[in-house]
């Protein structure tokens, strides 16, 4: 399956990473090699520590929805609208599959852009957008397909949640540990976007969309963020036995939908309150399934492209058939640990 990759930041060079590292095993679960076959990023002779050279380069972005050499694009560029939202259009009008991990164009465009995916017939995948390396957006969309789910909420954004649990471990300051989060790759290219909760709506509203089954309003979620948090009111929060966590929460209620993302007070015995670091974690409440909890690695490289991934082996799966049969068969045949076989 040849993919054309647009955005070779953190998350684009990581995709190539993961790409060359488990190039069989992806081959062998996707049922054919996935291989990048054209690139694009602002500055071609940018290092980025990956070699790039052996891509077509393609000048203008536009023409990879067009290419008959190309079967997907991922597009890994950011920002709402601009080139990542005229790229998807063109992309999916064009009838071709399109990978996105970009929250902020689908908070705001997601609807239009999945009609046009369904109009085309074609998929639109995003699981990287919501929760870096965790697989709520499968886990919502198949594992609790059959549920009623009156609630969704949890700790949406990895560079917040850094710089709490940093700020309550080590009681450095606010603005140090963004320096390092951005530093680390977790946070937007504008960290504003982090620090004032916006990202964590943009994920709320794709998750609250998905579990009651509504149009994306991401105009209607309530957003605060963390920085007039401080180091003494993480202290004061531990004395009296809570932690400061930003939490989205979006619940499905008699008189409409309720989304707000806010610092709030944790008790210690509350799974979100050992969610540390980059970590992210999302709770959901379906009428037959019970409460569902995921947690994971939200932010940075390796989770984001595991998930960027795992979408493309999605559609060539879909595509090409399923290849699971093949993979029991060659399970089956590898020796028992531990019982003397060579
Ligand atoms: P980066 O800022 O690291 O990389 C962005 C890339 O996009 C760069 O390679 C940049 O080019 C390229 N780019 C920007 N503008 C243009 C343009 N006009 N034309 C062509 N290329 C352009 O971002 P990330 O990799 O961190 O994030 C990418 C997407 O993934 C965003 O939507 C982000 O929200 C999302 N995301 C990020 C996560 C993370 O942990 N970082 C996690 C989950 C989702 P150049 O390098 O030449 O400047
Ligand atoms: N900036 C985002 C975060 C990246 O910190 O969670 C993952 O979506």
């Amino acid at each position: 399956m040849r993919v054309a990759l647009v955005g070779l930041g953190t998350v684009g060079t990581g995709v190539i990473r993961l790409l060359d590292a488990n190039r069989e095993l992806i081959a062998r679960r996707a049922g054919r090699p996935i291989e990048v076959r054209a690139v694009n990023a602002r500055d071609r002779s940018r290092d980025r520590g990956v070699d790039i050279a052996r891509f077509d380069w393609a000048d203008d972005m536009m023409e990879l929805a067009r290419r008959d050499d190309i079967d997907v694009v991922v597009e890994l560029i950011g920002g709402s609208d601009g080139p990542a939202l005229a790229l998807a259009r063109a992309v999916l009008s064009a009838g071709k599959p399109l990978v996105t991990a970009n929250k902020a164009m689908l908070a705001h465009h997601g609807l239009s852009l999945a009609k046009l995916a369904e109009q085309s017939g074609i998929p639109l995948k995003y699981e990287a957008a919501v929760a870096g390396g965790i697989p709520v957006i499968k886990g919502l969309r198949e594992g609790a397909a059959a549920n009623e789910i009156s609630s969704v909420y949890g700790i949406l954004n990895g560079t917040c949640n850094y710089i709490l649990t940093t700020m309550e471990r080590e009681g450095r300051d606010f603005n140090e540990v963004l320096k390092e989060a951005q530093e680390l790759g977790y946070a937007e290219a504008d960290p504003s976007f982090d620090a004032d909760g916006i990202d964590a709506a943009h994920k709320l509203s794709i998750l609250a969309s998905l579990a009651f089954g509504t149009q994306i309003d991401f105009g209607a979620v309530d957003i605060g963020g963390i920085r007039s948090v401080s180091a003494a009111d993480i202290r004061e929060a531990a004395a009296l036995g809570y932690r400061i966590r930003l939490v989205g929460v979006a619940e499905n209620r008699a008189d409409g939908l309720f989304q707000r993302v806010h610092a709030v007070l944790v008790p210690m015995h509350h799974p979100l309150a050992s969610v540390e670091g980059s970590l992210n974690a999302v709770l959901a409440e379906g009428n037959f399934v019970g409460s569902l909890f995921f947690s994971g690695r939200g932010a940075g490289e390796g989770p984001t492209a595991s998930a960027v991934v795992a979408d493309l082996i999605d559609i060539a799966r879909d595509e090409y058939g399923d290849p699971f049969a093949m993979q029991v068969e060659q399970l089956a045949k590898r020796p028992k640990a531990n019982s003397g076989d060579t």
